[in-house]
């Protein structure tokens, strides 16, 4: 059994805030923002938005890309680390607002490996016959976790859920080809949230040391693309298009270096999406999906960093 895309939709609320916006909050300059990330704008959910919202209305669109509704499917997983409450899952939530009252449904927390971690999860209990169809969903309001006193945080992240409809297909073609997932919570403190139910009872604020991260991250991606690849048997240049998560268009930059990746194989959005979490890889696919570059039979490298550390990466043939 492998599990195979079958949909794919995302989701990105109305208001875009621009880099602009960002300086008129805190000492920073457009220049600064682009230069040192990429990023251009991201966009921000509306008061009484909730990741629910966003998730529902990416799983809606993966859906129709699928050719399905939701009574055919028996399993949501939601990679999320801004869930709309403590409890329950995110995951129920969006259940509910799918009309469906069959199947299971539940979150996964990796902070932006989150969608990795989930495709890691999904595809085994796929294979395993847990579940025939499956929709893993992406979806974060980070913007309501930063400290907006804070530039060396708040102008790095946005709003936004990508989902994916993964089904049970007989056969050894195609699909997910091999997930591979790795986490060390020595670097916690590198990048965490200072509040939660059990620590502090709130909801607490994004804290990262910026530097650090991105010296992890680049090494950390690069080596899990590299395992990832040869556990499937697959030489790196071999692979078609490159999905990162979308943190930093230099960390982008710095590991399509290392691999020897041509630019124009690697997905960016992180200029209009800026940093989505979870989000980030299914929001990326999505347009790469839809603007015709991504093709089917195409082969596929995802990847992500983030809090814990965990990093990831699943290799697809689309
Ligand atoms: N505008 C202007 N100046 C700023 C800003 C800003 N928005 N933010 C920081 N600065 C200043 C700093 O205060 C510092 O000033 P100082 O030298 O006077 O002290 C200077 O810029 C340099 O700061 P650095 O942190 O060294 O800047 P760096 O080049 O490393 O860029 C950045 C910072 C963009 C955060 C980068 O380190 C980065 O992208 N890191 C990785 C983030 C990441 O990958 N996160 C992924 C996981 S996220 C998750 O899992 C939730």
């Amino acid at each position: 059994m492998r599990s195979v895309i079958k949909g794919i939709g995302s989701y990105l609320p109305d208001r875009v805030m621009t880099n602009q916006e960002m300086s008129e909050l805190v000492e920073t300059s457009d220049s600064w923002i682009q230069e040192r990330t990429g990023i251009c704008e991201r966009h921000i959910a509306a008061e009484g938005q909730y990741t629910s919202d966003l998730g529902y209305e990416a799983a809606r669109v993966a859906l129709e890309h699928a050719g399905l509704t939701s009574k055919d499917i028996d399993l949501i997983v939601v990679a999320t680390s801004t869930p709309d409450l403590t409890f329950p899952a995110t995951a129920t939530i969006i259940q509910e607002k799918l009309g469906m009252h069959h199947g299971a449904a539940f979150d996964i927390q990796a902070v932006c490996s989150g969608f990795i971690y989930g495709m890691h999860v999904t595809n085994a209990l796929i294979r395993a016959g847990g579940a025939k169809r499956a929709i893993l969903i992406g979806a974060e309001t980070f913007s309501r976790i930063l400290d907006w006193t804070d530039r060396g945080t708040c102008v790095l992240f946005g709003d936004g859920a990508g989902a994916v409809v993964l089904e049970a297909v007989e056969g050894d073609e195609g699909g997910v080809l091999k997930t591979f997932v790795r986490s060390d919570g020595a670097h916690r403190d590198m990048l965490y949230v200072d509040g939660g139910p059990s620590r502090t009872q709130t909801v607490g604020h994004l804290r990262m040391l910026g530097n650090q991260v991105f010296k992890h991250a680049v090494t950390d991606i690069a080596q899990v693309i590299r395992d990832c690849a040869e556990q499937a048997e697959v030489e790196v240049s071999d692979i078609d298009w490159f999905v990162p998560h979308q943190a930093n268009q230099r960390i982008l930059n710095a590991v399509a270096k290392r691999l020897k990746l041509r630019p124009e194989q690697v997905i960016s959005t992180v200029a209009h999406h800026a940093n989505t979490s979870a989000a980030s890889v299914p929001l990326a696919m999505d347009v790469a999906v839809k603007d015709g570059r991504i093709k089917k039979g195409d082969l596929v490298m995802l990847e992500a960093f983030g809090g814990g550390f965990t990093w990831g990466a699943a290799l697809l043939r689309y």
